[in-house]
C-alpha cells in the first residue's frame, strides 16, 4: 500500500516539475528550434491570461526560411495610442547574441506579467514585435566562437537572379536619404522588412548587432564622404537621449578597444564610420521610426556559455529603452467633417524637417524630450480606413 502511494506521489511530482520548470536554455537555437521555441511561447500565457501573443511571419527568404515575428501586448486592439515597438536581431547572420537575448526577453516578459509592476506596465502600454533573426540563412552558415570576420554575415543571392554580387549586406541594402540613386538589390529579407514597415506604424526600434560595445544612432549616411564627422538628424537630441538610456544602464558599454572613444558609450553613426543604405537611416527618414543600433558584444559569435552574461547586461537597457516609446506625444488625426480617422497623414514638428506618418487608425506617435513644440499635420489626400 505504502509503496504504491509513494510511486503515485513521485509520478505526480515529476509531471508538475516538467510542466512548471521548463526554461529556455542558454544556447544557440537553430532556425528549426527557434521556430519551435516561438511556437512554445505562443501557447503560453500569464496566470491572468491578459497577455496576448501572436506568431506571424513577414515572409520567407529565397531559401524558404520564414522570418518569424513574435508579438506581445496586454492591450486590446481597440485601445488607441499604444505604440508599436520592434526589436530586430541577427541582421548580420554571424552576430547572433541579440537573436538569443530576444528569445529570453519574450520568456521574461511572459513570466513576469502580473508579478512585476514594471513588466505589467510595459505590456499594458506597448505592442512589442520581436524579430529574433532577419538573416536566418546567414546564421546557419556562421560558426560559434568566431569573434571576427564575415562568415555568415551576408545574404546569399539566388544564383538565377540578375544581381551581380553573390553576397549582400542587408545593412547596406535600404533606400538612403542621402544616396540618391536608391540602388537596392531585390533581396527578400530587405523587401519583407520594408513591407512590414509599410503595414505597421512603428515609432521605436532597436537592431541588435555584435562586434563592438556602443549605442549607435542615425545618421550613418551623410552628405560628406569623410568618416569621423557626425551626420545629425533633426531629432539628434532625442536620439542621443535614447542612446544614453541604453548605454548608461548597461554595465559595460564602453567600446572594445583603446582605439575607440565613445563618450558615454554612444556614437553618431557617421561619426564612428559612415556607410550608405543602412536600415536605421531608412527607418527614420522614410517611416519616422526611431531606430538605434546596439552593438552588444565585442565578439560577434561568442561561445554559448557566455550568453547568460550578455542577457544580464542587456535586460535592463532593453526594458528601459522600450518604455521610452511612451514619452513624447501621441494622438489621432480625424477628418473634421466625416469624423473619420485619417491614415497616412504627414505629421511634422516645427524646426524638425522630417515626416512621421499616421497609422491606419489615424494615430501618430512622436518621441520628444520635455519642451514646447508645434505640430503640423498635412493630408494631401485624405485616406480613410474602409469601415
Ligand atoms: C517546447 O516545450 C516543450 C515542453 O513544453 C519542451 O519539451 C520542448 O523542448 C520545447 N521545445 C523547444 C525547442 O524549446
Ligand atoms: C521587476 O523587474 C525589473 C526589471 O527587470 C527589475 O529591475 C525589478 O527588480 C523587478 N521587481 C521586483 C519586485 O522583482
Ligand atoms: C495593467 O492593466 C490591467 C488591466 O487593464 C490593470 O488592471 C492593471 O492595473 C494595469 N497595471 C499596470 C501596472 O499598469
Ligand atoms: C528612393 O526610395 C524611396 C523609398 O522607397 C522613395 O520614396 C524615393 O522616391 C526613391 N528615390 C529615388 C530617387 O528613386
Ligand atoms: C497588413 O498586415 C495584416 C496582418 O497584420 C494583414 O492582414 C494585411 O493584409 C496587411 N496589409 C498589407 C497592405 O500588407
Ligand atoms: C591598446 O591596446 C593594445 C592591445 O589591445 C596594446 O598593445 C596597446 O599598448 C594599447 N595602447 C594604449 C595606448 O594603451
Ligand atoms: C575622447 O572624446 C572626448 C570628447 O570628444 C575628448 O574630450 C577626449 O579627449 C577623447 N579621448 C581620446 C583618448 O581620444
Ligand atoms: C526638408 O527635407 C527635404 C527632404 O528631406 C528637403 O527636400 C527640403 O529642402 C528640406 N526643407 C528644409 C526647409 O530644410
Ligand atoms: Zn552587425
Amino acid at each position: 500500500m505504502i509503496a504504491a502511494k509513494n510511486i503515485l506521489i513521485t509520478t505526480c511530482c515529476f509531471i508538475m516539475f516538467a510542466a512548471r520548470c521548463y526554461c529556455l536554455e542558454f544556447e544557440y537555437h537553430s532556425n528549426e528550434e527557434l521556430e519551435q521555441v516561438l511556437r512554445n511561447f505562443s501557447t503560453q500565457t500569464d496566470d491572468a491570461g491578459a497577455v496576448k501573443t501572436e506568431l506571424y511571419s513577414i515572409g520567407k527568404t529565397y531559401k524558404g526560411t520564414e522570418l518569424w515575428v513574435f508579438e506581445l501586448t496586454a492591450t486590446d486592439d481597440e485601445t488607441l495610442g499604444i505604440p508599436n515597438v520592434k526589436l530586430v536581431g541577427n541582421m548580420h547572420g554571424n552576430e547572433p547574441v541579440g537573436r538569443e537575448i530576444l528569445l529570453h526577453l519574450i520568456e521574461y516578459l511572459l513570466d513576469n506579467y502580473n508579478k512585476n509592476e514594471t513588466i505589467t506596465w510595459l505590456l499594458n502600454n506597448t505592442r512589442l514585435h520581436i524579430l529574433p533573426s532577419l538573416n536566418p540563412d546567414g546564421f546557419a552558415e556562421a560558426t560559434e566562437g568566431l569573434c571576427r570576420g564575415n562568415n555568415g554575415r551576408f545574404v546569399r543571392v539566388d544564383p538565377e537572379s540578375a544581381i551581380p554580387e553573390d553576397l549582400i549586406d542587408l545593412n547596406r541594402n535600404f533606400p538612403d536619404p542621402f544616396y540618391h540613386s536608391n540602388l537596392t538589390f531585390d533581396i527578400t529579407e530587405s523587401t519583407c522588412l520594408m513591407k512590414w514597415m509599410e503595414n505597421k506604424t512603428f515609432s521605436l526600434s532597436a537592431a541588435l548587432h555584435g562586434g563592438e560595445l556602443v549605442a549607435n544612432y542615425p545618421y550613418d549616411s551623410s552628405t560628406h564622404a569623410a568618416d569621423g564627422l557626425p551626420s545629425r538628424t533633426p531629432d539628434d537630441d532625442v536620439f542621443q537621449y535614447l542612446a544614453k538610456i541604453y548605454a548608461s544602464n548597461h554595465p559595460n558599454m564602453k567600446g572594445c578597444s583603446n582605439l575607440t572613444n565613445f563618450t558615454d558609450g554612444i556614437t553618431n553613426g557617421a561619426e564612428w564610420y559612415s556607410f550608405e543604405r543602412g536600415m536605421g537611416d531608412y527607418n527614420y527618414a522614410y517611416h519616422g521610426c526611431m531606430e538605434l543600433t546596439f552593438e552588444i558584444s565585442c565578439c560577434k559569435y561568442p561561445k554559448a556559455k557566455e550568453l547568460p552574461r550578455y542577457w544580464n547586461e542587456n535586460l535592463k537597457p532593453l526594458l528601459l529603452f522600450i518604455m521610452q516609446s511612451n514619452t513624447g506625444v501621441t494622438g489621432q488625426i480625424y477628418d473634421y467633417l466625416s469624423n473619420k480617422p485619417i491614415a497616412k497623414a504627414r505629421v511634422m514638428v516645427a524646426q524638425r524637417n522630417v515626416t512621421f506618418w499616421s497609422s491606419w487608425n489615424g494615430e501618430y506617435w512622436r518621441i520628444l524630450l520635455p519642451g514646447e513644440y508645434t505640430l503640423k499635420v498635412i493630408c494631401i489626400q485624405t485616406l480613410f480606413i474602409p469601415s
